[in-house]
């Protein structure tokens, strides 16, 4: 079968991991999710007690930064320096912590060889905030993945509850108004969909309506 390239774009709780990771399963394609590699990095800061908005001193660090990625049971684990630190970076702080530090063009371009290496190997669902737009322009399927922000913190709101850190609506709503803020202001790779992206909007669809879709696209790239 051809060889396939997926992107999906958008605000951050839109649902991009988890359609990714459904779209990935049903299509046969390798999932990679660009976001856990921007908060591994992110981790890397806070431990190291730097600004992640200090440009000099981010780039000062990042050389002895390691991020890997690893997959078992095809789940994608991040190792930073050879930890396994993916049960780590979904907290209040790394996210903020990655978003401030994914503005800086010293960290995309860390990061950015790196996941263009991985869908170089096989068929690959990447999602992400630059992905049809920067890291795989040529991308056969660019989808840009959003809904309202407040059914993004409504769902964020039910995902944290259940992980068993819950957190007001509101503060969520607030945060995440913030992120999309600062993800799509930002001069380097700012979140917007490529030209050529399907744009779909989840709000009023459930999450087996948006896999249907999702995976109608897929085969009809796959035909042409
Ligand atoms: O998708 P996420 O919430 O895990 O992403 C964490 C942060 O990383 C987010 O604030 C934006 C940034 N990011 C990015 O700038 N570019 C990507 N391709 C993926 C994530």
């Amino acid at each position: 079968m051809k060889r396939i390239q997926v992107a999906i774009d958008g605000p951050g709780g839109a649902g991009k991991s988890t359609m990714a990771k459904a779209l990935a399963r049903a299509c046969g394609l390798n999932y990679v999710d660009t976001g856990a590699m921007y908060r591994t990095v992110g981790l890397a800061l806070l431990r190291a007690g730097i600004d992640p908005a200090d440009g000099a001193a981010v780039a000062a660090v990042l050389p002895e930064t390691q991020v890997g990625l690893r997959y078992e049971d095809g789940a994608q684990h991040m190792l930073l320096n050879g930890e396994d630190v993916t049960g780590l970076i979904r907290t209040p702080a790394v996210s903020a912590a990655a978003s401030a530090a994914s503005a800086l063009p010293a960290v995309r371009a860390f990061l950015l060889k790196a996941q263009q290496d991985l869908a170089e190997e096989c068929s690959v669902v990447m999602d992400g905030r630059d992905i049809g737009t920067v890291v795989l322009p040529g991308a056969d399927l660019k989808v840009f993945l959003t809904a309202s922000a407040e059914e993004r913190a409504r769902r964020r709101c039910l995902e944290l509850e259940e992980r068993g850190t819950p957190q007001p609506y509101e503060q969520v709503l607030a945060e995440m108004n913030e992120r999309d803020e600062r993800d799509t202001n930002r001069a380097a790779s700012p979140l917007r969909p490529a030209e050529d992206a399907v744009i779909l909007d989840s709000t009023c669809l459930s999450p087996e309506e948006v896999l249907e879709k999702l995976v109608s696209l897929v085969t009809e790239r796959r035909q042409t």
